[in-house]
Formats: C-alpha cells, structure tokens, sequence
C-alpha cells in the first residue's frame, strides 16, 4: 500500500529576490539552479513513468507510480512559478529553461525507456541522503531567507523523503538490471551536473544586478563539516546494489513536517522571514 499523498499549494513568488535568502547566497543560487533543472527533470520523470505504464503488471507498484508520477508533476508546476516570478525580473532566463528543456526533450528522444527509468531511478536515490542534510540543517541555510520560496523547498525536499523508493521500485520492477543502471550512472550524473553548470553560465549573463562572487564558493560552507561528509558518502552508497532507499536514515523534519500538515498549519509560510517582496511589486 502506497504511502504516498499528493499535496497541492497555492504558491506565489511574485517579486522574489534572485538571492532571496541574503545571509546564503551561495545557496540561494544553488537552489534557483536547482528550480530551473528541476522543472524539465520532473517533466522528463513523470513522461517515462506514464510510458512505462503498460509494462507494469503488478497493482501496488502501479499505485507507486501513478502518485510518484503525480508529486512530482506538482513539484514542477511549483518550481515554475518560481522560475516565473524570476523571468519576470530578468526576461532572458526563459531561454536559460527552454534551453533545460530542450535538453531533456533530445535524451529522451535519443534513448530507451530503460535509460529514462534508470536515470530515474539512480538520481532519486541520490536525493535522501543530499536532502537530509539541508533538512537536518534548515535553521543555517533557511532561516534567513524569504518564507514563500523556503517553505516551498522543505515541502518538496520532504515529499521527495516520502517517495525516495518510488523510481526505483519502477525500475526493479520493469527492467531489474543492476548493472544496466550502474553502467550508466556517470552520464546520468554527468548530464545533470552540466545542465547545472550550463544555469550559472545563464545566470551570469541574464541577471546583470547579482555580483558574480555569489556564483563562487561552496554552497554548504556554513553546515558542520561532518553532517556533508555523511551526506556526501550517503551519495556514494545511494548507488551500491544492496542500497534501499526505504531503509535510509530519515531527517526528523519529515514527521515534524507531516504532523505540522496533518494539523492543519499553514506549510506555505513554516520557515525563514517574511516575504521579500520589493516596494515596486507589492
Ligand atoms: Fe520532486
Ligand atoms: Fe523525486
């Protein structure tokens, strides 16, 4: 029985700052990066998960899917309206998204729905165990920022905790291979890390106002050392065969989340500062 709920927000980021958390501004970027990959990478997800539909046979699995299939459709359309609200400050990113987008349309033209499943499958991952650290970390690397853009992040990085089986489970049960995913996880890794290095290049170019020492540096410099060693050798096991991400050490925030929601609290403004939004928008 899927555990998974898909949960719909009324997000607004209407004149978010580019650096909307001042006191991280690295990771600021890291996380605008992340809006403009993620959008064509969950668009990219949910499209192999509906083309594996016919080839899953079994009822739980295909309960799996159909609701990973569906967060992560939500989580897009949230990560658009960030991409927007920035788009509408600085019009030359749109070209930066089409550009994301492009490049997930040409690897799914130019490889099979196995490729699309294990890509799936070995980045989600990599995802618990990389969330779980900013999570356990939120105070140092949210806390200062804009409440609309933090709260929406700590809701998608706990739904992506709630479904961190859910690709792979797909794939095991379509495919199975070990050794066909692994084979392939270096261009998988190496296809995203250059749509995130191709966004800084775009961001240099398209917001003129942002000096460009916010696009150096390491973006977890403030969280303690050990907590991104933990993370970083999480990653490395999220790839071993024997790895399953149900029995992955979770962050507390999730069940502190969960039962923030369940209680009807208002999880579009949980954490960070008031919206920074400048005279000229309001
Ligand atoms: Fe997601
Ligand atoms: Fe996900």
């Amino acid at each position: 029985m899927s555990n998974l709920e898909v949960r719909k927000f009324d997000w607004d980021f209407e004149g978010i700052p580019f650096v909307w958390n001042p006191e991280q501004p690295r990771f600021s970027v890291l996380m605008n990066q992340i809006t403009f990959v993620i959008i064509s990478f969950e668009r990219y997800i949910c499209k192999a998960t509906v083309a594996a539909r016919s080839r899953i046979t079994d009822e739980e699995v295909a309960t799996e899917a159909r609701l990973f299939r569906e967060q992560e459709a939500v989580h897009a359309v949230a990560h658009m309206k960030h991409a927007r609200a920035l788009i509408e400050q600085y019009p030359g990113l749109q070209s930066s998204l089409d550009k994301v987008r492009q490049a997930y349309d040409e690897l799914y033209e130019s490889h099979p729905l196995e490729y699309h499943l294990a890509y799936a499958g070995g980045l989600e991952a990599i995802f618990t165990p990389f969330f779980k650290m900013i999570l356990d970390n939120r105070g140092i690397l949210f806390g200062g920022g804009d409440s609309r853009l933090a709260s929406m992040l700590l809701w998608h990085f706990c739904e992506e905790i709630e479904h961190r089986s859910s690709a792979l489970m797909v794939y095991d049960h379509v495919l199975g291979s070990y050794w066909y995913r692994i084979r392939n996880t270096r261009r998988f890794q190496k296809h995203a890390g250059s749509l995130f290095d191709l966004i800084i290049d775009e961001f240099k170019a398209h917001v003129p106002d942002v000096p460009h020492e916010v696009y150096e540096g390491n973006p977890f410099a403030s969280v303690p050392r050990a907590a991104t060693r933990r993370s970083a050798l999480g990653i490395l096991r999220s790839q071993l065969p024997w790895h399953d991400p149900a029995r992955q050490p979770l962050p507390d925030y999730y069940e502190e989340w969960l039962d923030r929601w369940t209680a009807g609290d208002d999880v579009t403004r949980l954490h960070g500062r008031l919206p920074m939004i400048p005279a000229e928008a309001r």
